[in-house]
C-alpha cells in the first residue's frame, strides 16, 4: 500500500526550540526566558536565546524542507512575539515574522501546521499565576485570535494546545518547567481544566470567522500497559490510563471528565473550581474538535506501588521517570529486562502505539488522528563527517509500518509529522539528545547539514511509504 494521496508526510518543531532572538523586534519575555536562567535548571544551564537561529534562517530552513519533499510543517507560534505582555498590545514585527515563515512554506508548497501553544507563556502571565490563574484562558483566546485574523487566510490546520500532561506534570508537579511548583496537586488539576476551557473558547472563536479549515490539540500519547496479569497490576494500568489519558482526552472529545478522576478528586479535596458555565462549554465545544494530534514516543509499563510513598518528599523520588511512582502514590512505572530502550531511557516500542491506537478507537471512535510527533532522540554518530543517524531511520521506519497498519485497519489517520524536522534545544536536555533530520553545527557557526535520515524520509515521501 502506498500512504493515501491526503496523508501529510511533514516534521516538526517548536518556537523556543528552534528561533532563538529571544528579545528582538519587540518580542516579550516568556516564561522559559526566565525559568532556563535560573542556574540548575537545564542541561548545562542551557537556554533558548539563540537555539539554533532559525528565526534568521527560516527560509534556509524552509528550503531544505523543500529539498526533503515535506509536505507540510508543524511549527509553533512564540505568543509573546505576538502580545510581549500576554493580553495587551499586538507587535506587529512580530505577525510580520510569521507571515515571512508562512509565505515561505506556501512558496514551496509546504502545508503549515501551526501550534499556537508549546509551552512558552508571556512572562506576566506566569507571573500572575500562569496556568493555575483563569486570566490566561481568556488572554489565549484573544491571542488566538489574533493569529485566525492575522494568518487564519493562508493557516489552514490549528493546533491549541501542546502536551497539557507534560507541562502542568512538569510545572506543578516535577518542579522541572516554569513555574517550578512541586507536588502542588491543586494547582496541576486546576490547570489541566483551564487549559481545557481556553482550547474550548479557541475552537469557539475559530469556528465563528469561518475560515473554514481545521482545530484541534496535540496531547502526549502514553498508553499505560500492565508489567502482568496479576489483579493489582491491571488495576494500575486502568489508573494509570485514567489519570494520564482519559483526563486529557475524554474533555476534548467527549466534552466531560471522567467520573473515575472526578470521585477520586472529590474524595481527596482535588476537585477543580470550575463553572457550569465552564463545564456547558466544553461539552458544546467536543463536536467542533476536528481532530486529536497524537505525540508518541513509548508506551508506559505499569505496576501497582506496594509501598506506602512520602508525598511530601516526592520531587526528590521522582521526576516522572521510568521506575518511579506516579504522583499520587498509586502506581509507578517500570523498566522491563525484555523491553529495547533509548540512551535516555524512553521504550522503543511501536506495537505499543498499535495497542494504543486501538485503545482509543475503542474509546473515541473514528475520530480523526495526526502523528504530530515521533522520533527518536539520540546522540547521532558521525563517520567521515557524515552523520549516519541509522537508529532514528530504524524507528521512525517501524512507526511508520505501525501506521499504515492502522490505516488499514480503518484508524482515521491523517498524517506523520517526525520530531523534529532540525536538530534543536531540548528543554531539559540541550543540544545533546538529537531529533532532526537535519543536522546543525554548533561548533561551526550553527551550519546545516543533511543526515542520512533526510535522503532517506525523502526516499519515503516521494515514494509515498510503499515499500514500507
Ligand atoms: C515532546 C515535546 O514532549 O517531546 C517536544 O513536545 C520535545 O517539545 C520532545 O522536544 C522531546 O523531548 P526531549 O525531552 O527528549 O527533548
Amino acid at each position: 500500500m502506498r500512504f493515501p494521496q491526503d496523508f501529510l508526510f511533514g516534521a516538526a518543531s517548536a518556537a523556543y526550540q528552534v528561533e532563538g532572538a529571544w528579545n528582538e523586534d519587540g518580542k516579550g519575555l516568556s516564561n522559559w526566558d526566565v525559568f532556563s536562567k535560573i542556574p540548575g535548571k537545564t542541561f548545562e544551564n542551557t537556554n533558548g536565546d539563540v537555539a539554533v537561529d532559525h528565526y534568521h534562517r527560516y527560509k534556509e530552513d524552509i528550503k531544505l524542507m523543500a529539498e526533503m519533499e515535506l509536505e507540510s510543517y508543524r511549527f509553533s507560534i512564540s505568543w509573546a512575539r505576538i502580545i510581549p505582555d500576554g493580553d495587551g498590545e499586538v507587535n506587529h514585527k512580530g505577525l510580520e515574522f510569521y507571515n515571512n515563515v508562512i509565505d515561505e512554506c506556501l512558496k514551496y508548497g509546504i502545508v503549515p501546521f501551526v501550534t499556537l501553544y508549546h509551552w512558552d507563556l508571556p512572562q506576566a502571565l506566569e507571573e500572575d499565576g500562569g496556568w493555575a490563574n483563569k486570566r490566561s484562558i481568556d488572554a489565549f483566546a484573544k491571542y488566538a485570535e489574533v493569529c485566525y485574523k492575522a494568518f487564519g487566510d493562508r493557516v489552514k490546520h490549528w493546533i491549541t494546545f501542546n502536551e497539557t500532561v507534560v507541562f502542568c506534570t512538569h510545572g506543578y508537579i516535577f518542579g522541572a518547567h516554569p513555574p517550578g511548583l512541586e507536588n502542588d496537586q491543586k494547582k496541576y488539576f486546576q490547570a489541566t481544566h483551564n487549559v481545557f476551557v481556553a482550547h474550548a473558547k479557541a475552537v469557539q472563536i475559530y469556528k465563528s470567522l469561518k475560515q473554514y479549515g481545521e482545530i484541534g490539540i496535540t496531547h502526549v500519547f502514553n498508553p499505560a500497559y500492565s508489567i502482568d496479569d496479576t489483579e493489582d497490576n491491571l488495576f494500575a494500568e486502568m489508573h494509570a490510563n485514567y489519570y494520564q489519558t482519559f483526563w486529557y482526552y475524554d474533555p476534548i472529545l467527549k466534552g466531560e471528565y471522567p467520573e473515575y478522576v472526578v470521585k477520586r478528586l472529590e474524595e481527596q479535596g482535588l476537585t477543580p473550581d470550575w463553572t457550569e458555565e465552564e463545564l456547558t462549554l466544553l461539552k458544546e465545544m467536543a463536536d467542533s474538535n476536528d481532530f486529536m494530534g497524537l505525540n508518541y514516543y513509548q508506551p508506559a509499563r505499569v505496576a501497582k506501588l506496594q509501598e506506602t510513598i512520602d508525598l511530601t518528599s516526592f520531587s526528590e523520588i521522582s521526576k516522572g521517570k521510568s521506575g518511579s511512582p506516579s504522583f499520587d502514590g498509586v502506581y509507578k512505572t517500570v523498566m522491563m529486562d525484555d523491553k529495547v530502550y533509548t540512551k535516555w531511557g524512553w521504550e522503543i516500542s511501536a506495537e505499543g502505539f498499535l495497542d494504543g491506537l486501538r485503545m482509543l478507537k475503542e474509546r473515541y471512535g473514528d475520530v480523526k488522528l495526526y502523528v504530530t510527533e515521533n522520533g527518536l532522540g539520540d546522540e547521532d554518530p558521525i563517520i567521515d563527517n557524515e552523520i549516519v543517524d541509522v537508529p532514528r531511520i530504524k524507528y521512525i521506519e517501524e512507526h511508520l509500518k505501525v501506521v499504515k497498519r492502522a490505516i488499514e485497519e480503518g484508524i482515521n489517520l491523517k498524517g506523520y509529522y517526525a520530531w523534529s524536522v532540525i536538530d534543536l534545544l531540548s528543554w531539559l536536555n540541550g543540544f545533546k539528545k538529537q531529533y532532526g533530520f537535519i543536522y546543525v553545527d554548533h561548533k561551526n557557526n550553527l551550519e546545516r547539514k543533511k543526515k542520512l535520515s533526510f535522503h532517506w524520509y525523502k526516499h519515503i515521501i516521494e515514494t509515498r511509504g510503499e515499500e514500507l
